[in-house]
């Protein structure tokens, strides 16, 4: 079994967005997956044995008024990670995870951030196995679900 992370590129971007749309109840815009490709070493897919099955899309936020501040003020956001179902449990998610953990120091980026949806316990426990801590929770913020409400989850790098 062999498992491996690549770029996203305009060549393998409809990927992005298949995994996306079978694994995430919310569902991205074109504009995402046009950024993707240009996000360059903030997003990844998720290879099993050369196939696709999971992928990574991030961004850095830099504080408000501060657009030209060095990286170490900067937080990596986490804006989509998933995995095929029946390709869980093979440590996809997880070396995509330390991609982008490796790519934070590389870069002097010293935060990562994700919204959760509260009611996705599973991704919740994972998350915080792997060093996230809940700082908070945001009402309104899943619009696109019953419940709105997401966990804050912030790991430090
Ligand atoms: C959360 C998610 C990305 C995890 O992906 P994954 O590829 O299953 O993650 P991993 O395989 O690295 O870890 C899953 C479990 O498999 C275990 N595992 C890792 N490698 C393994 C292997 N080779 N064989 C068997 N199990 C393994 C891990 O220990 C882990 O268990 P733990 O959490 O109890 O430690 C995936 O479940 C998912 O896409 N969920 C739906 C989308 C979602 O909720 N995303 C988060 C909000 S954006």
């Amino acid at each position: 079994m062999s498992i491996a992370v690549d770029n996203v590129v305009a060549n393998n971007v409809a990927m992005l967005r298949c995994i996306n749309e079978r694994s995430l109840p919310v569902k991205f815009d074109a504009k995402f997956y046009e950024g993707a490709v240009e996000a360059k070493d903030l997003c990844y897919l998720g290879f099993y044995e050369e196939i696709p099955v999971g992928g990574i899309r991030c961004e850095l936020v830099m504080p408000e008024g501060a657009k030209n501040a060095d990286n170490a003020a900067a937080k990596l956001y986490i804006m989509s990670l998933a995995v095929l179902p029946a390709y869980r449990r093979h440590g996809i998610g997880s070396l995509l995870l330390s991609k982008v953990v490796e790519v934070c120091r590389e870069k002097k980026v010293h935060e990562i951030v994700i919204h959760v949806s509260v009611e996705n316990e599973d991704a919740l426990a994972w998350y915080k196995k792997r060093g996230f801590e809940q700082t908070g929770t945001l009402e309104g913020y899943y619009k696109q679900l019953s419940n709105t409400k997401a966990a804050v989850l912030v790991k430090k790098v």
